[in-house]
């Protein structure tokens, strides 16, 4: 995503826990790198304070575990579920609110937060995957009440799932390249309205169900 939006001209605020040695490449004087674990709220806190004043458009959402891989019922435990609940669903919510001043400012107002498929209650025919479609189905709610809560400042909030995407947490057999699905997120981001706010979308723009 990063260099999608730095390849269109934008101005690239990217955060990261362990910069990649490709981020790093990237990297110039308008795509700056940022220390960033999403779990830890005073990180946040830090990273408002850096970017104060300044206006954002977009705020990203990418951030996201799958949570332990030993996610059967009978095998769970409360540090595994409320981990993935930090990261996946805590934390967009946390950072949209420490950001808040920052997208008044922007023109495009825009939070864009990566959802998954697999955190639609209506779509669950196989069950399992306990926290992953927990915190998902958690932060679509959260979503969902953001975007009502922020319409009256025309905020957008875009509830986004990426496709199955050949990533480490997609694996190999993913459907869709990193770069087939940043095109297509960059795409629907670029072209949001007002309406598209607070609905949960698949990445051919299709609505999906909660
Ligand atoms: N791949 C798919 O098919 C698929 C499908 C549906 C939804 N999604 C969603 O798409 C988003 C991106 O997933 P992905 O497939 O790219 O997964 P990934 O390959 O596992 O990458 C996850 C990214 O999130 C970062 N991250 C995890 N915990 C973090 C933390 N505490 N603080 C800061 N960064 C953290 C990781 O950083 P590090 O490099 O430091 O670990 C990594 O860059 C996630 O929200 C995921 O749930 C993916």
């Amino acid at each position: 995503m990063a260099r999608h939006y730095r390849a269109a001209g934008w101005r690239v605020y990217a955060c990261h826990r362990q910069a990649s040695a490709e981020l790093e490449r990237i990297a110039d004087d308008n795509l700056s790198l940022h220390a960033l674990d999403v779990a830890e709220p005073e990180q946040m806190a830090r990273l408002a304070d850096s970017l104060s004043g300044l206006p954002l458009d977009v705020l990203f959402n990418n951030a996201g575990v799958y949570g332990p891989s030993v996610d059967g019922f009978g095998s769970l435990d409360a540090e595994g579920l409320l981990d993935t609940l930090r990261v996946n669903t805590v934390a967009p919510l946390l950072l949209a609110q420490a950001l808040l001043p920052n997208l008044h400012a922007g023109a495009l107002k825009t939070i864009a937060t990566l959802t998954s498929r697999m955190g639609s209650i209506g779509d669950n025919g196989s069950g399992g995957h306990y926290p992953y479609r927990a915190s998902k189905a958690g932060l679509n709610a959260a979503l969902r009440s953001l975007s009502i809560d922020l319409r009256p400042h025309d905020i957008k909030v875009l509830i986004l799932h990426p496709g199955w995407v050949r990533t480490d947490m997609g694996g190999a057999h993913g459907t869709l390249s990193v770069e087939q699905s940043a095109a297509q997120l960059f795409r629907h981001v670029a072209s949001a309205q007002m309406r598209d706010s607070g609905r949960f979308i698949d990445i051919d723009g299709s609505k999906l169900p909660w």
